[in-house]
């Protein structure tokens, strides 16, 4: 079920079941996104304490990121008495304490008191602190996780490389326009059409006239993977992040829109959108101009797909080694987390 040849020139794309079959997408929600990292929200959008929940409809995990002038971290937003949801609206604050008994935890997570509770025994013990997530910070973009494979660096150090003498800087975004999209489809097929240009001169007219389709690369690293666009001028006309299992984040001359794809059950997904600015005179041109077409294009074709890989004569397909180098690489991740 879950092999995908290393070859891609051999190998068979993922089994229909993958998508179809719910116990696969509940299997996914530990195997796939407990284990993966999720995006937050970039630093200077947040203060003080600041409530999250991660992967909303998936997980709906209750966090809040803690930021002060020193550091900021992720803790969980559930009281360790009986479970009230700590914060609920973003605040300054020097201590958390929970508005159902009173207990009392400092920044740092830990539990400093609690009414009532003098003869309990073996108490406070380290189950009374609120738990501290893994948490990473990159280029002002936050991270976390809830039970990582591995460190973010991990995940996206080697592509950062590649980055390294960019013309990418960070430090100017502004997040500009929040939007989210519902698509009818797993979220395995929003992104492996993410991850392939080979759809572009079919689905997306009026991008192809901007992209030189021939220049089109892609590069896989060990849990993302980086297409490039040339424009007609040879310059980088865009660039497409991919971290698995979910993020996209998509430079283009004006900044950074990202991605998050949010898993709500094997035919619903949820896209939302990000845009962080930096120069907004370059919106209208290009490969990042009217992102809201190429969307809606990508959706139908997505549904469509959906669709298609319920037929019993449908089990799976093979990939194209020139173009299909992204979604076989995705494959493949899918393929080992799911062991
Ligand atoms: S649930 Fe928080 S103090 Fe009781
Ligand atoms: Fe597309």
């Amino acid at each position: 079920m879950f092999e995908i040849d290393p070859d891609i020139r051999k190998a068979k794309t993922l089994h229909a079941d993958f998508y179809t079959d719910p116990a696969y997408f509940e299997l996914s929600k530990e195997k796939i996104f407990a284990r993966s990292w999720q995006f937050l929200a970039r630093a200077d959008d947040i203060e003080g304490v600041t409530p999250f929940v991660i992967l909303p409809g998936m997980f709906d995990e209750p966090v809040i990121t803690v930021k002060t002038s020193e550091w900021i971290s992720c803790l969980s937003n559930v009281c360790t008495h009986r479970g009230k949801i700590l914060v609920e609206e973003p605040c300054h604050a020097d201590l958390i304490r929970c508005p159902y008994h009173g207990r009392r935890f400092l920044l740092s997570g830990k539990m400093i008191s609690m009414p009532e509770f003098e003869d309990v025994e073996d108490f406070p013990s380290e189950a009374d602190d609120l738990k501290m997530l893994p948490f990473a910070e990159r280029q002002g973009f936050l991270f976390a996780s809830l039970e990582p494979v591995d460190a973010f660096e991990a995940f996206v150090g080697d592509v950062a490389e590649r980055f390294a003498d960019d013309e990418y800087d960070a430090s100017a975004l502004r997040l500009t326009d929040r939007r989210e999209y519902e698509i009818d489809a797993h979220w395995a097929l929003y992104c492996e059409n993410y991850l392939e240009g080979f759809h572009i001169p079919y689905v997306h007219k009026a991008l192809n006239a901007v992209v030189d389709y021939g220049s089109y690369t892609t590069e896989t690293f060990r849990f993302s993977s980086l297409q490039t666009g040339l424009g007609d001028d040879g310059k980088v006309a865009a660039r497409y992040l991919f971290i698995f299992p979910n993020l996209m984040f998509n430079f283009y001359p004006w900044g950074i829109s990202v991605n998050v794809v949010r898993p709500v059950s094997p035919s619903k997904t949820v896209v939302e959108f990000l845009t962080y600015v930096r120069d907004e005179s370059l919106m209208e041109k290009g490969a990042g101009a009217d992102l809201h077409a190429v969307e809606l294009e990508d959706e139908a074709v997505v549904e469509s797909v959906q669709k298609g890989i319920r037929s019993r004569f449908y089990k799976h397909g093979r990939y194209s080694p020139t173009r299909e180098q992204g979604t076989h690489h995705f494959h493949r991740l899918i393929a080992e987390f799911m062991k």
